[in-house]
Protein backbone atom coordinates (compact mmCIF):
# COMPACT_ATOMS: atom_id res chain seq x y z
CA UNK A 1 0.00 0.00 0.00
CA UNK A 2 2.97 2.50 0.61
CA UNK A 3 4.17 2.01 -2.86
CA UNK A 4 0.99 4.31 -3.91
CA UNK A 5 2.16 7.08 -1.61
CA UNK A 6 5.85 8.42 -2.75
CA UNK A 7 7.44 7.44 -5.19
CA UNK A 8 11.92 7.29 -5.18
CA UNK A 9 13.93 9.68 -8.27
CA UNK A 10 17.03 11.71 -8.13
CA UNK A 11 16.51 15.14 -6.61
CA UNK A 12 16.55 17.99 -8.77
CA UNK A 13 17.04 21.59 -8.96
CA UNK A 14 13.10 22.23 -8.41
CA UNK A 15 13.26 19.97 -5.14
CA UNK A 16 15.98 22.80 -3.27
CA UNK A 17 13.75 24.94 -1.51
CA UNK A 18 12.02 21.60 0.15
CA UNK A 19 15.83 19.92 1.06
CA UNK A 20 16.56 23.27 2.56
CA UNK A 21 13.48 23.52 4.60
CA UNK A 22 13.95 19.87 5.60
CA UNK A 23 17.75 20.88 6.57
CA UNK A 24 16.80 23.81 8.47
CA UNK A 25 14.17 22.07 10.29
CA UNK A 26 16.54 19.83 11.49
CA UNK A 27 19.37 21.98 12.37
CA UNK A 28 21.30 20.50 9.45
CA UNK A 29 23.56 21.98 6.99
CA UNK A 30 22.20 23.06 3.58
CA UNK A 31 23.37 19.99 0.91
CA UNK A 32 26.39 21.14 -0.91
CA UNK A 33 24.84 20.60 -3.95
CA UNK A 34 22.40 17.82 -5.54
CA UNK A 35 24.82 14.82 -6.06
CA UNK A 36 24.08 11.51 -5.05
CA UNK A 37 20.51 12.72 -3.73
CA UNK A 38 17.65 10.56 -4.00
CA UNK A 39 14.05 11.86 -3.06
CA UNK A 40 10.78 10.29 -2.15
CA UNK A 41 8.17 12.49 -4.07
CA UNK A 42 3.90 12.24 -3.46
CA UNK A 43 1.60 12.54 -6.12
CA UNK A 44 2.45 16.18 -6.34
CA UNK A 45 5.75 15.05 -7.60
CA UNK A 46 6.84 17.03 -3.99
CA UNK A 47 9.92 16.02 -2.60
CA UNK A 48 8.34 14.73 1.35
CA UNK A 49 11.73 13.21 2.48
CA UNK A 50 15.32 12.71 0.74
CA UNK A 51 18.78 10.85 1.37
CA UNK A 52 22.29 12.18 0.69
CA UNK A 53 25.44 9.52 -0.48
CA UNK A 54 28.61 10.72 0.68
CA UNK A 55 31.23 8.44 -0.80
CA UNK A 56 34.04 8.59 2.41
CA UNK A 57 37.90 8.56 1.68
CA UNK A 58 37.67 4.63 2.25
CA UNK A 59 35.48 4.59 -0.70
CA UNK A 60 32.52 3.49 1.49
CA UNK A 61 28.89 4.93 1.16
CA UNK A 62 28.02 7.34 4.36
CA UNK A 63 24.38 8.45 4.64
CA UNK A 64 23.91 12.36 5.50
CA UNK A 65 21.36 12.85 5.77
CA UNK A 66 17.98 11.13 5.59
CA UNK A 67 15.49 12.79 6.03
CA UNK A 68 11.58 12.90 6.25
CA UNK A 69 8.82 15.68 6.76
CA UNK A 70 7.27 15.60 10.36
CA UNK A 71 3.51 15.09 8.58
CA UNK A 72 5.16 11.95 6.59
CA UNK A 73 7.15 9.83 9.38
CA UNK A 74 5.83 6.72 9.88
CA UNK A 75 5.20 5.91 6.37
CA UNK A 76 8.07 4.09 5.86
CA UNK A 77 9.56 6.80 3.63
CA UNK A 78 12.73 6.86 5.83
CA UNK A 79 12.92 3.19 5.37
CA UNK A 80 12.48 3.22 1.79
CA UNK A 81 15.20 5.28 1.04
CA UNK A 82 17.69 3.78 3.14
CA UNK A 83 16.96 -0.13 1.27
CA UNK A 84 17.30 1.87 -2.13
CA UNK A 85 20.72 3.72 -1.03
CA UNK A 86 22.02 0.30 0.31
CA UNK A 87 20.84 -2.25 -3.14
CA UNK A 88 23.12 0.52 -5.20
CA UNK A 89 25.84 1.05 -2.46
CA UNK A 90 25.88 -2.14 -0.60
CA UNK A 91 27.09 -1.14 2.90
CA UNK A 92 26.48 2.00 4.16
CA UNK A 93 28.11 3.81 7.42
CA UNK A 94 26.60 6.93 9.26
CA UNK A 95 26.78 8.72 12.47
CA UNK A 96 23.23 8.77 14.04
CA UNK A 97 21.73 11.01 16.38
CA UNK A 98 21.06 9.39 19.14
CA UNK A 99 16.72 10.24 18.94
CA UNK A 100 17.19 8.00 15.46
CA UNK A 101 19.26 5.15 17.11
CA UNK A 102 16.06 3.07 16.82
CA UNK A 103 15.72 3.49 13.68
CA UNK A 104 18.74 2.61 12.36
CA UNK A 105 18.56 -0.76 14.56
CA UNK A 106 15.11 -1.32 13.07
CA UNK A 107 16.86 -1.58 9.56
CA UNK A 108 19.33 -4.13 11.20
CA UNK A 109 22.20 -1.24 11.64
CA UNK A 110 24.98 -2.16 14.36
CA UNK A 111 27.13 0.43 16.47
CA UNK A 112 30.60 0.58 15.55
CA UNK A 113 33.87 1.99 16.28
CA UNK A 114 34.48 5.77 15.38
CA UNK A 115 37.40 5.16 13.39
CA UNK A 116 35.34 2.92 11.04
CA UNK A 117 33.36 6.27 9.95
CA UNK A 118 34.80 8.90 7.74
CA UNK A 119 34.06 12.29 9.85
CA UNK A 120 35.10 14.50 6.33
CA UNK A 121 31.73 13.23 5.22
CA UNK A 122 29.33 13.06 7.82
CA UNK A 123 28.43 15.47 10.46
CA UNK A 124 31.83 16.02 12.47
CA UNK A 125 30.70 15.66 15.88
CA UNK A 126 33.82 16.62 17.03
CA UNK A 127 32.92 20.38 16.20
CA UNK A 128 29.43 19.95 17.74
CA UNK A 129 28.21 21.79 20.53
CA UNK A 130 25.62 19.49 21.30
CA UNK A 131 27.15 16.01 21.95
CA UNK A 132 25.91 15.11 24.91
CA UNK A 133 22.48 16.24 24.32
CA UNK A 134 22.64 14.43 21.21
CA UNK A 135 24.29 11.39 21.99
CA UNK A 136 25.37 10.53 18.58
CA UNK A 137 26.97 7.02 17.67
CA UNK A 138 28.44 5.38 14.83
CA UNK A 139 26.67 2.70 12.54
CA UNK A 140 27.39 0.70 9.85
CA UNK A 141 25.00 -2.29 8.15
CA UNK A 142 26.80 -4.55 5.15
CA UNK A 143 24.01 -5.81 2.00
C1 LIG B 1 14.64 9.14 11.30
C2 LIG B 1 13.63 9.36 10.17
C3 LIG B 1 14.40 9.56 8.86
C4 LIG B 1 12.74 8.12 10.06
O1 LIG B 1 11.90 8.26 8.91
P1 LIG B 1 10.44 7.59 8.84
O2 LIG B 1 10.00 7.64 7.42
O3 LIG B 1 9.53 8.20 9.85
O4 LIG B 1 10.75 6.10 9.29
P2 LIG B 1 10.01 4.77 8.80
O5 LIG B 1 8.53 5.03 8.77
O6 LIG B 1 10.61 4.29 7.54
O7 LIG B 1 10.35 3.78 10.00
C5 LIG B 1 10.82 2.45 9.81
C6 LIG B 1 10.70 1.74 11.15
O8 LIG B 1 11.54 2.41 12.11
C7 LIG B 1 10.77 2.84 13.23
N1 LIG B 1 11.28 4.15 13.64
C8 LIG B 1 11.26 5.31 12.94
N2 LIG B 1 11.86 6.29 13.62
C9 LIG B 1 12.26 5.75 14.79
C10 LIG B 1 12.95 6.27 15.92
N3 LIG B 1 13.35 7.55 15.97
N4 LIG B 1 13.23 5.41 16.95
C11 LIG B 1 12.84 4.11 16.90
N5 LIG B 1 12.19 3.56 15.84
C12 LIG B 1 11.90 4.37 14.81
C13 LIG B 1 9.34 2.94 12.71
O9 LIG B 1 8.41 2.81 13.78
C14 LIG B 1 9.28 1.79 11.73
O10 LIG B 1 9.08 0.58 12.45
P3 LIG B 1 7.98 -0.52 11.97
O11 LIG B 1 8.59 -1.18 10.75
O12 LIG B 1 7.86 -1.43 13.13
O13 LIG B 1 6.73 0.23 11.62
C15 LIG B 1 12.71 10.58 10.47
O14 LIG B 1 12.14 10.43 11.74
C16 LIG B 1 13.41 11.92 10.40
O15 LIG B 1 13.49 12.54 9.35
N6 LIG B 1 13.93 12.40 11.56
C17 LIG B 1 14.57 13.71 11.63
C18 LIG B 1 15.88 13.74 10.90
C19 LIG B 1 16.87 12.75 11.47
O16 LIG B 1 17.05 12.67 12.68
N7 LIG B 1 17.50 12.00 10.56
C20 LIG B 1 18.51 11.05 10.92
C21 LIG B 1 19.79 11.76 11.16
S1 LIG B 1 20.93 10.69 11.98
Amino acid sequence: MTETLFTLRPAKDEDRAFLDAYCYAEGMDYLPNLENVTVAANSGDEAVGFIRIAIGANGIAHVNPVVVHSSWRGYHVGETLMEHAQQIYGELRLVARGSSKGFYEKLGFKACPWEEVDLSVTENCDVCTLVEECQPCPMKKSL
